[in-house]
């Protein structure tokens, strides 16, 4: 088959990957053993088992617990290179990760050691792989703003390596609102600005998000089909949303790959794009959700999959003069 060969050769930029949802089962018993960890599974495949998600906050829940076997610098490298070798196998050539600092502070875990062994990965990815990669950092939404302050200053002295701020976590009850002071100040510091809306949200925390935290993308944001004047306003504006279909699918927001929107989505013109978010955790890499998904929806042919790929590239906060190398 065609089309399957070129969803996986075509380069692309994948902009939705939280790092430490690519941490796999096996790397997971490998740190938990090196650094003395007790984990609640008893075997890989006990782990694996309980990969049976109901939605988000049930899949929160294991995310949050596998990330606990992260202690050392080089626990980080090894989980971010993982990926990035991963990712270049796809044929990523440009990645932004998510990573999530507040999981490892909250354990006792230097912010210095977390973001140093993610940025080594990021620059040996660079010379021994040909992938650029920057990386965004993400405030956990069900702790407090104080938190997200205290988080942003203790980051500053590393403010060269990370070039955006985002929000994740249980989404339903805690409104980008609650940000906005946070955002205020990262905007002023010069970062980038990404949320997480509309994922099992309400399309009013896709335009909370525009209107408070004056994000650059929305992630996920498939909920905002619901509210025509919100579609309009992010065509027009070409607000990019990073979708994640093996994702959605695995934390049922939509019961099958058949009934995902992202058809409807490239139809009304706006800026989607196919992403992994966490991909140990829902059953594959870029490619995997490239190839799931157009196996799935016949309507997606050679088009939306150059569409989908020329939208990662303009959607990504890289120059003009790289983006007119890539499109
Ligand atoms: N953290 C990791 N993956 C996430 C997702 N899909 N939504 C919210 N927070 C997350
Ligand atoms: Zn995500």
């Amino acid at each position: 088959e065609r089309l399957p060969a070129l969803l996986r050769l075509m380069p692309k930029a994948e902009l939705h990957i939280h790092i430490e949802g690519s941490l796999e089962p096996e790397l997971i018993f490998k740190l938990a053993q090196r650094n003395g960890v007790t984990l609640p599974y008893a075997s890989v495949e006990a782990l694996r088992a309980a990969y049976a998600f109901t939605d988000l906050q049930s899949f929160l829940d294991i995310y949050y617990a596998g990330a606990s076997v992260l202690l050392k610098e080089a626990d980080f490298f090894e989980m971010a290179w993982a990926y990035l070798e991963r990712a270049a196998a796809d044929n990523v050539v440009h990645a932004e990760i998510f990573f999530d600092p507040q999981t490892h502070t909250e354990r006792g875990v230097p912010f210095e050691t977390v973001i140093l062994g993610l940025d080594h990965a990021v620059h040996r990815a660079h010379t021994e792989l040909g992938v650029s990669a920057r990386l965004i950092l993400c405030f956990l939404r069900h702790l407090s703003e104080e938190d997200a302050f205290k988080t942003l200053e203790a980051a500053l002295p590393w403010r060269h390596h990370f070039i955006g701020v985002g929000l994740d976590s249980s989404e339903m009850g805690f409104p980008p609102a609650k940000f906005e002071r946070v955002f205020a100040r990262a905007r002023e510091l010069g970062f980038h600005i990404v949320a997480h809306a509309g994922e099992e949200g309400p399309p009013a925390y896709i335009t909370e998000a525009l209107d408070l935290l004056h994000t650059e993308r929305i992630d996920h944001g498939v909920r905002c089909l619901e509210d025509a004047g919100l579609v309009a306003r992010l065509a027009a504006s070409r607000m990019p949303l990073t979708v994640c279909p093996l994702s959605n699918l695995k934390l049922c927001v939509f019961k099958t790959l058949a009934e995902h929107n992202l058809p409807a989505l490239l139809d009304v013109g706006l800026c989607a794009m196919v992403n992994s978010d966490d991909p140990a955790y829902f059953g594959g890499y870029l490619n995997q959700n490239f190839v799931e998904t157009f196996a799935a929806l016949p309507q997606l042919g050679a088009r939306q999959a150059w569409q989908l790929a020329a939208n990662s590239f303009e959607a990504s906060f890289v120059s003009d003069e790289q983006k007119a190398h890539w499109l």
